[in-house]
């Protein structure tokens, strides 16, 4: 590979990207009023444009206000107050010549009943994860097996905040299929037992997905982006493999590429883990399957890693190192040495000290 291809530009339908490097989604619970997060965290993400990523996401936002939320003080963009708040954000983005993203997301299982204003908890199935709620020391809820009603109305929210996003004026939206959410709960036979249409086969399981995406789709203007962020594993019962083998993972990958996406974004723990039984790792599995862009996240650190990810992805994304290293990016282009951040360092996100 030719030693500057990070810092080449690379296009996804008629955006130009500047170099391979973006802000991965990062929440940061700190919308303490109305769902706005704080200035402070929103100026973090102007600061990461400035210092040179070609990508910046937002945190995960909150699709609606009855079931969405799963952690406390995070994101909406449903309200005529909620889109201002970040209308000067993205213009401010997009002048440090970067690509504004919004990811939109459903908690599903992974819930928390107080934090939702309407305190309801949905799934595919009526199944909690195995392992407590990590914040709250407590049980997961059993949640209540979402009706076809339901589905159309969480549908309705997926829609409603891509449109204040795309009067926000965003670039592109993601729909946050990863990480043992909502849409990862139908994905996954792991936490979808449904013996309806939307269980059992693949094809089956991905069919929720394809309704959001068809649904958002027909609302986003044809030039901006639409993402589909995906993951083998979830943030709850983390040692599990959420699909089987490789075979349901390109089948999976098969059908979103038939979907109305621009690019698929591969979350993973270690972007050089093998996985699902093979020699291969997710970026590869997932290339093998579609032509279209891949963006690639998990460990990816310093220039060595952030090289070494683009053989078989387009894009990197990082969180940790973009959160703690104001300044990763012309880090990498120096090939200075960095660290590899541990989990627990990225606790600064969810304290109120502003981030350099
Ligand atoms: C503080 C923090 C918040 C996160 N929030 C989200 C989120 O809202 N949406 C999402 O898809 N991933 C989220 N993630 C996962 C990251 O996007 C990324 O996939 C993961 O941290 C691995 O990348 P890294 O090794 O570069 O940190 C979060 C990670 C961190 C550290």
């Amino acid at each position: 590979m030719s030693k500057d291809i990070l810092f080449s530009p690379f296009n996804i339908k008629n955006y130009g990207l500047k170099n391979r490097m973006g802000v991965a989604p990062m929440t940061r619970m700190s919308s303490i009023k109305d769902s706005v997060p704080r200035q402070d965290v929103l100026d973090f993400l102007v600061t990461r444009a400035e210092n040179g990523a070609a990508i910046i996401y937002t945190e995960a936002i909150v699709t609606d206000y009855e079931s969405a939320q799963g952690y406390p003080g995070q994101a909406r963009m449903l309200t005529q107050r909620q889109i201002d708040a970040w209308k000067p954000v993205v213009k401010a983005i997009q002048d440090k010549g970067a690509v504004a993203i919004m990811q939109m997301f459903h908690c599903g299982r992974m819930a928390w009943q107080e934090v939702n204003p309407a305190n309801r908890v949905i799934a595919p199935s009526p199944i909690p994860p195995k392992q407590n709620n990590p914040l709250t020391g407590k049980p997961y809820p059993v949640p209540d097996e979402m009706t076809k009603f339901d589905i159309d109305h969480v549908i309705t929210g997926f829609v409603e905040t891509a449109k204040g996003a795309v009067e926000a004026g965003f670039d592109g939206i993601e729909i946050h299929g990863a990480h043992g959410y909502l849409i990862n709960n139908f994905l996954s036979s792991y936490s979808n037992q449904r013996t309806d249409e939307y269980g059992g086969t693949v094809e089956n399981r991905f069919r929720f997905s394809d309704e959001v995406i068809q649904a958002v789709h027909k609302i986003v203007p044809e030039d901006r982006l639409l993402i589909f962020r995906i993951s083998n594993w979830g943030v709850a019962d983390m040692e599990v493999s959420l699909f089987k083998n490789k075979e349901e993972w390109q089948e999976l990958i098969k059908l979103l590429s038939k979907a109305p996406i621009d690019a698929i974004s591969v979350s993973t723990y270690g972007y050089k883990d093998n996985a699902l039984g093979t020699d291969r790792n997710m970026a590869q599995l997932t290339r093998e399957a579609t032509d279209l862009p891949i963006m690639i996240c998990g460990q990816i650190y310093d220039r060595a890693s952030a090289e070494d990810a683009l053989t078989d992805a387009d894009i990197v994304l990082s969180a940790k190192s973009m959160l703690l290293n104001p300044n990763w990016v012309e880090d990498v282009r120096s090939g200075k040495d960095l660290p590899l951040y541990k989990s627990e360092e990225a606790n600064v996100a969810y304290t109120d000290t502003p981030l350099p």
